[in-house]
């Protein structure tokens, strides 16, 4: 199956070799063919050029993208895509003066998407959680991280792995999965969290690894919810399994957190809303890759992250949704893009960068996707006729993606 993309006003984030991720300076460069071709070839991107120098082969499909712009499809690093019902009652009570630790104080919060989940089916779970994905998918994302943590229990945290696996089978879109079990200390536990962090470790943690149920582990590690000692605890024990840390930290408090990601060469340290400066200065230098979620301080009206000081410093950024019912109800790459222009004065370039290539490596897949580069998997989207990509951060709100196509294949 041989597929070209001709007459394409402009072909983005084009990279002749796999790049890693970008830092620091290297994040305003975004390079790019105006006039251009694409070919993709069994799913993965099998050439590109300018137009002036068009295969004339024969293909099986030729797609005329005048006046639209193609780039790689969003890569969303962290999500909580896999939930029951919502917290619509919560987003009226956080109106009305509640903040979000009141709520969760209350026991509400994490505890009710628990208690929510653990009485919904599983394949009602997953009748509920395919249709976000697909929705996502048609607003341009390509690739996807999801995380266990509203089931709180064995049998919980198991179907919504299960769930997560299904989706991973049944969808063409790339799916990374992680073990959130330590999200929120269980009602059950309440006064007894040693014993809870010893259900993970001695009771979940082994099913999950026999099943091979999850590439990543997560830790919530914040004031009120697991301390740095408890994030040791767990990060410790993932790793005799091969679990990679990918961890919340710095939402509300800096109490070491970023260190302690450091220290167990955590993959991607994510929310960051909280950074002093010894925070910043830990992450030099490093594998981690820092990841913003601005859909999470747009909804709960925190601190954004310090992206402009991060960058300035030189260091790597990633964008992602954060897609879950308490924090962040919305899984739009393309307004987290806005967002971190419009709110954290990251330049369209950054944002894309963050949003695709650095995404890509916060989820360990930056040699398969995030870029347009020979041999990777043609995960594209193609906009609208639109001016400049710039108008996709500028006119928020307004969506500008046509169509998205994975693995070459439009998603209808
Ligand atoms: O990333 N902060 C921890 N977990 C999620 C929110 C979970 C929830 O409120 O349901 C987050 O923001
Ligand atoms: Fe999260």
């Amino acid at each position: 199956m041989k597929t070209i993309f001709i007459n394409i006003k402009e072909l983005l984030q084009i990279r002749s070799s796999k790049i890693s991720f970008l830092s620091g300076k290297e994040m305003r460069e975004l390079p790019s063919i105006k006039d251009a071709f694409l070919v993709v070839e069994n799913g993965l991107i099998a050439d590109y050029g300018s137009m002036n120098n068009c295969p004339k082969g024969t293909f099986n499909k030729t797609i005329n993208a005048t006046g639209k712009i193609l780039l790689p499809a969003w890569c969303d690093s962290h999500t909580h895509l896999v939930y029951a019902g919502n917290r619509e009652h919560e987003f009226v009570d956080r109106i009305n003066g509640l903040s979000y630790e009141d709520i969760a104080k209350k026991g509400g919060g994490i505890l009710n998407s628990a208690k929510e989940l653990q009485k919904t089916s599983g394949e009602e779970l997953y009748q509920q959680s395919k249709v976000r994905l697909e929705e996502v998918i048609k607003q341009g994302t390509g690739a996807i991280e999801i995380k266990s943590g509203y089931g709180l229990t064995t049998e919980s945290e198991l179907k919504m792995l299960h769930v997560i696996k299904r989706l991973k089978e049944e969808y063409p879109i790339e799916i990374k999965s992680t073990f959130l079990a330590a999200h929120a200390l269980p009602k059950a536990f309440k006064n007894n969290k040693p014993k809870y962090l010893e259900t993970i470790i001695e009771g979940l943690l082994p099913l999950v690894a026999e099943e091979n149920l999850a590439e990543y582990i997560d830790v919530f590690c914040e004031t009120g919810y697991f301390s740095v000692k408890d994030t040791d605890l767990i990060l410790r024990a993932g790793k005799k399994y091969g679990l990679i840390p990918k961890i919340h930290v710095n939402q509300f408090t800096s109490i070491g957190g970023v260190q302690k990601g450091i220290e167990y060469n955590a993959l991607s340290i994510d929310h960051l809303e909280e950074m002093r400066d010894i925070d910043i200065d830990a992450l030099q230098n490093t594998k981690t890759m820092p990841v913003a979620l601005p859909g999470c301080s747009f909804f709960l009206g925190i601190p954004y992250t310090p992206a402009r000081k991060m960058i300035n410093a030189g260091l790597p950024l990633a964008l992602a949704t954060d897609y879950n019912p308490g924090s962040s109800p919305s899984g739009n790459m393309n307004f987290i893009v806005s967002t971190a222009c419009i709110k954290m004065k990251m330049t369209p370039e950054e944002a894309i960068n963050a949003a695709t290539i650095n995404g890509a490596y916060a989820m360990g897949l930056e040699k398969s996707v995030g870029s347009i580069t020979i041999g990777k998997k043609a995960n594209v989207l193609l906009t609208k006729p639109i001016n400049s990509y710039g108008v996709i951060p500028y006119s928020f709100g307004t969506n500008h993606i046509e169509k998205t196509f994975i693995k070459g294949i439009e998603v209808k």
